[in-house]
């Protein structure tokens, strides 16, 4: 958790937030649900980070699809937030959709409150919750959704820096702060794309013949690790896992050695250090290792055999580079394969048949 500040007189402030959602889902808020599949899975697992640590609301992240048949049980003045990018996911809305029967006709504090997080707010999702936050990215081509992921992290940043406000979990200033910082990223990413294109090209080239990958990360950036590996799934057909780098010696660094490369997140914050001695481990097994990590870390650089360098931002901001790197490395690699990157055989955009 973050530092709590009251502001002098005890009010809350005006929030620098203004999402255009109704009050009422907010009021006595004690539980959020996140209900999501693939790619918005992963992004609500940053979401619930956000929101813990900057709001202090206890928050469950689920797979839709297993939500369906095994609910959690009710819990009083809860927020369920469905994310999807396209709306249209079939396990997504069902999940939701038994949520809100289950929970009409209960007493007040039990009722349904709502909330959509989605790129096409005419989609079915809605057109089934009146409550919607858009993100705005455009039309999403690739399976490979890096706009709309990216978008959907900073929707979560809004509601968490929105919450934190109402709560008064956060200073307006430390609020002020993160908002500043998050308006910086679009022309740090540019620069990324800018100056690592090409670079990530050259070593995607080495790895068109590769069978597996191991994707780590901890903290804020663990979900990172499983977006990084999901996207080499999707589009290159390679064998990926994503792990917390704490969970490595726990089994699947049995899977290391010389042939399975190992990319870590790296960034400079709470969980550094110790991310460093989980690739040291992973060195150890021969894997090759190659690190994301900020511009000129020397450390990082002394570390890694390959550098996925980013934009140096504060490690609460940092998965919104982090992602980047992955994904293009993705990306690449599909293309030397010579697959259609767009396209990948067995997927669908939206899965609205099961
Ligand atoms: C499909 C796509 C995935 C995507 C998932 C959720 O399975 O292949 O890439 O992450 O649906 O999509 P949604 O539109 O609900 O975010």
């Amino acid at each position: 958790m973050e530092e709590e500040v009251t502001d002098a007189e005890g009010q809350i402030p005006q929030s620098p937030i203004n999402l255009g959602t109704s009050d009422s889902l907010y009021e006595n808020l004690e539980h959020i649900q996140i209900l999501a599949c693939g790619t918005s899975w992963h992004a609500s697992l940053v979401g619930k980070y956000l929101l813990e640590q900057l709001a202090g609301i206890p928050t469950m992240v689920q797979y839709a699809s297993e939500f369906r048949y095994a609910p959690a049980p009710l819990t009083k003045n809860t927020l369920t937030i469905g994310v999807t990018q396209s709306g249209e996911t079939a396990d997504t809305l069902a999940a939701l959709d038994m949520e809100k029967r289950r929970r009409e006709g209960l007493e007040a504090e039990y009722q349904p409150r709502l909330l959509g997080i989605t790129n096409r707010p005419e989609s079915t999702l809605g057109q089934m919750v009146s409550q919607i936050l858009e993100t705005h990215a455009g039309i999403e081509v690739g399976v490979a959704a890096t706009k709309t992921f990216v978008t959907q992290l900073v929707v979560f940043y809004c509601l968490a820096l929105d919450l934190a406000n109402r709560r008064q979990s956060l200073s307006p200033s430390r609020i002020e702060d993160i908002i500043a910082s998050l308006r910086q990223l679009p022309a740090e990413i540019e620069q990324l794309l800018e100056k690592q294109d090409r670079h990530i090209e050259e070593l995607a080239h080495e790895f068109a013949e590769t069978q597996d990958f191991i994707f780590l990360g901890r903290g804020i950036n663990f979900p990172i690790a499983l977006e990084g590996a999901l996207k080499l799934k999707e589009i290159s057909y390679i064998h990926a896992e994503g792990y917390p780098a704490g969970e490595m010696k726990h089994g699947p660094i049995a899977l290391l050695d010389a042939k399975v490369p190992v990319v870590a997140i790296a960034m400079p914050g709470t969980v550094y250090e110790k991310v460093l001695s989980n690739a040291q481990e992973a060195k150890a097994r021969d894997a090759r290792l190659i690190g994301v990590t900020p511009i000129n870390d020397q450390e990082a650089a002394e570390t890694f055999d390959d550098l996925l360098p980013v934009p140096s931002v504060e490690e609460l901001l940092s998965p919104i580079l982090a992602v980047i790197p992955l994904q293009i490395l993705a990306y690449h690699i599909a293309a030397r394969r010579g697959l259609d990157v767009d396209q990948p055989r067995n997927l669908a955009k939206s899965v609205t048949v099961e």
